[in-house]
């Protein structure tokens, strides 16, 4: 066997776990809005347990109306709550596998948005959990015995519905983390004070547990380095660690940080900033922390972030840095990563790219999960796409994400697929987005469409001149146009053509210019384009027309750029308008002031528009036409590789 640690079976508490990977923490927003369990959350874990992993970490679930952190958060807060719990346990005990299911229980604390729960948040003191958070309401110590026995009747709750463990979630600087940390535990009383006190919370819940149900297994997750100024570092969340363990925890899992976390100059350590690791930061880059943990305690540690490959998990295991590795985005990625590498397949692995678009970013929005590279996440009840009736010959033209999934889509369903491409490689836009610094985690996307190509027998022809006669030429019953966009440029007085290059231009290596660059636009693509020109050494100067920069990407993504134009010195203007260039100067305004920028090379990053022409002529020919991705509208990988799995599974 290749991975002979991760699938070597492990003890958790008293449950016996068949393999070392776990299944981690992720809040789905799939559950209705009193909390209750929907088909569509057990579907998904079911999916997950069947995918081979040993335990799955179910989602934090609040348990009191005031510490409910999300819209459409799981609930096990009344007896109401269980019947719905128990079905799913029922659906993941019932495949006979022995996957494993626990339940974190989660009070959001100061993190609670009133706009959520209806209620004023609470915390140990009336301090804001972060920059900008709410103010919450001091909690008295009547109420956190009340919070004590909420936690144990909540575990209690569990084991009633069936869990096989429950686990605490004490990590992020939600409720519990808020009373260990001085900054925002403030208290004088027994829940106060020194680290011990600033504890008890914690283990006097650990205890009641053990108290009311006994060796039932119990987990906390904690972020074992908070990374922020006068906040936690490793040792003293150790030494909580350990008052936990002596309190009768069966095991912990190892996160980092907390919100409102410093800023750090240097990108080697950008993962303290960035806690829903972004592709730029390093697969497993928490391990080291774990590692600290697994010196000084008894019980397992759980290991997590961007531990993405069971190759990463088995180096891990096996040089005794952790005891499990718990893999989250990677299972919404690809559920079947465990028995893919188990079976040795795993080159089939639908790769996570860490992109963070379709599940952190969703879930900062309040949104239900999905998957930039999995179409099926949050529909796996939807019955698979039923297989051809009739073989049609197929032709997609364009092998971009829409394109690649959509012939592959079409073919596992029967069709005879023909992909074509004016390109001399498959990937579209995945191969320019993944160019610049950081985002190289896009070619394993690209690397694994092309294998499932290859493997489900799409015939691919590149280089292809795209025409209708071409296409016609090939006689497809239907044709699947996958075609993207092209970007927008704008004229600018003064600006002459050899002057003016598309970021498409720039990360395709068609054109490079010569510096000193403008690019005009910092939307994702904008400051990635800034941010690859600056590593090439050029002076680059960002220039956006709204008040912030990447105002279409998430905060951690926000926070990295902030952090390499810092440290590359690409200069940075917001609120301005590009009006006209003057020689060697660009020359933007502001609120009626000018401003004037060196700049030999003006970059567009202002947009990209469908390219339809072909589909209007093909269905003028009488050839069905079906379109997906760009060339619908430009947006992300994430609805290119919806509509082209949809646009595959219709023809
Ligand atoms: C969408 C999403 C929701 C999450 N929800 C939770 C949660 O409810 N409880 C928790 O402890 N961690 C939560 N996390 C953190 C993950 O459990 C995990 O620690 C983090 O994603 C790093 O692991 P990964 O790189 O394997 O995804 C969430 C992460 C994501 C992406
Ligand atoms: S949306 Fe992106 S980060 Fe989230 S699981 Fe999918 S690929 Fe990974």
């Amino acid at each position: 066997m290749q991975y002979p640690t991760v699938f070597q079976p492990c003890r958790l508490g008293r449950v016996t776990l068949k393999n070392r990977l776990a299944m981690s923490q992720m809040t789905m927003n799939f559950a209705t809005e009193e909390g209750h369990v929907t088909d569509r959350l057990i579907a998904y874990y079911t999916e997950r347990a069947k995918g081979g992993v040993g335990l799955i970490f179910v989602e934090g679930t609040y348990f009191t109306p005031e510490g409910k952190g999300y819209v459409r958060q799981l609930g096990i807060a009344s007896e109401g709550h269980v019947a719905g719990l128990k079905g799913l346990t029922a659906a993941v005990h019932g495949l006979n596998n022995d996957a494993r299911i626990f339940l974190q229980i989660h009070h959001a604390g100061g993190r609670v948005s009133s706009k959520v729960s209806g209620m004023q948040p609470v915390a140990p003191s009336a301090v804001p959990a972060y920059p900008g958070a709410e103010m919450p309401r001091a909690l008295t110590r009547a109420e956190i015995a009340g919070l004590v026995e909420a936690h144990v009747a909540a575990a209690c709750r569990a084991r009633e519905a069936g869990f096989d463990g429950v686990d605490i979630h004490c990590a992020h600087g939600y409720l519990v983390p808020s009373f260990f940390s001085p900054l925002t535990n403030l208290r004088t009383d027994e829940y106060g004070g020194d680290l011990a006190g600033r504890t008890r919370f914690l283990t006097e819940i650990v205890r009641g547990i053990r108290a009311r149900l006994g060796d039932f297994p119990l987990t906390i997750k904690i972020s074992g380095d908070e990374y922020i100024e006068g906040g936690l570092g490793i040792p003293a969340m150790i030494e909580i660690a350990k008052l936990a363990e002596e309190a009768g925890i069966d095991g912990l899992i190892v996160s980092a940080g907390t919100p409102g976390g410093q800023k750090f100059e240097d990108l080697s350590e950008a993962h303290k900033v960035m806690r829903t690791l972004p592709m730029m930061t390093e697969p497993g880059c928490l391990v080291p922390i774990a590692a600290e943990f697994k010196k000084a305690l008894r019980v397992p540690i759980v290991a997590v972030g961007r531990i993405n490959t069971a190759a990463l998990a088995e180096e891990i295991l096996s040089q005794g840095r952790a005891d499990i590795a718990a893999i989250g985005r990677a299972l919404l990625a690809d559920p079947d990563l465990p028995n893919k590498a188990l079976e040795g397949r795993e080159s089939e692995t639908r790769p996570c790219i860490a992109c963070n678009e379709g599940c952190y970013k969703r879930i900062l929005g309040q949104l239900d999960i999905c998957c930039s590279v999995n179409p099926h996440l949050g529909w796996e009840a939807d019955p698979a796409a039923a297989k051809a009736g009739t073989a049609k010959r197929i032709v997609v033209v364009g092998a971009g994400p829409a394109g690649m999934v959509a012939a592959c889509a079409a073919r596992e369903r029967g069709h005879d697929v023909t992909l074509i491409d004016r390109g001399s490689r498959v990937g579209g836009q995945l191969l320019l987005a993944a160019v610049p610094p950081g985002r190289k985690d896009i070619f394993l996307l690209t690397d694994y469409l092309a294998g499932r190509l290859a493997r489900s027998g799409v015939k691919v022809f590149l280089n292809e001149e795209i025409s209708p006669a071409r296409i016609l030429s090939l006689r497809p019953d239907a044709v699947i146009l996958a075609t993207g966009a092209r970007p927008f440029t704008f004229a600018v007085p003064g600006l002459a053509a050899e002057r003016a290059l598309t970021a498409w231009d720039v990360l395709a290596g068609r054109a490079i210019g010569e510096g000193p660059f403008l690019v005009v636009g910092a939307g994702l693509v904008g400051c990635e384009t800034a941010d690859f020109l600056s590593e090439a050494e050029e002076k680059v100067t960002l220039v956006e027309l709204l008040p912030a920069i990447a105002g279409d990407a998430d905060k951690d993504t926000k926070a990295y750029f902030d952090i390499r134009f810092r440290e590359k010195g690409v200069a940075v203007h917001t609120g301005v308008t590009l009006v006209r260039v003057e020689g060697p100067q660009a020359v933007v305004q502001r609120a009626g002031q000018e401003l004037r920028i060196d700049a030999q090379t003006v970059v567009f990053s202002v947009g990209a528009k469908p390219e339809t022409g072909l589909g209007e002529q093909l269905a003028a020919a009488g050839v069905t036409v079906e379109m997906a991705g760009d060339c619908v509208k430009p947006r992300r990988i994430m609805d290119s590789v919806r509509e082209g799995f949809l646009a595959g599974s219709r023809v």
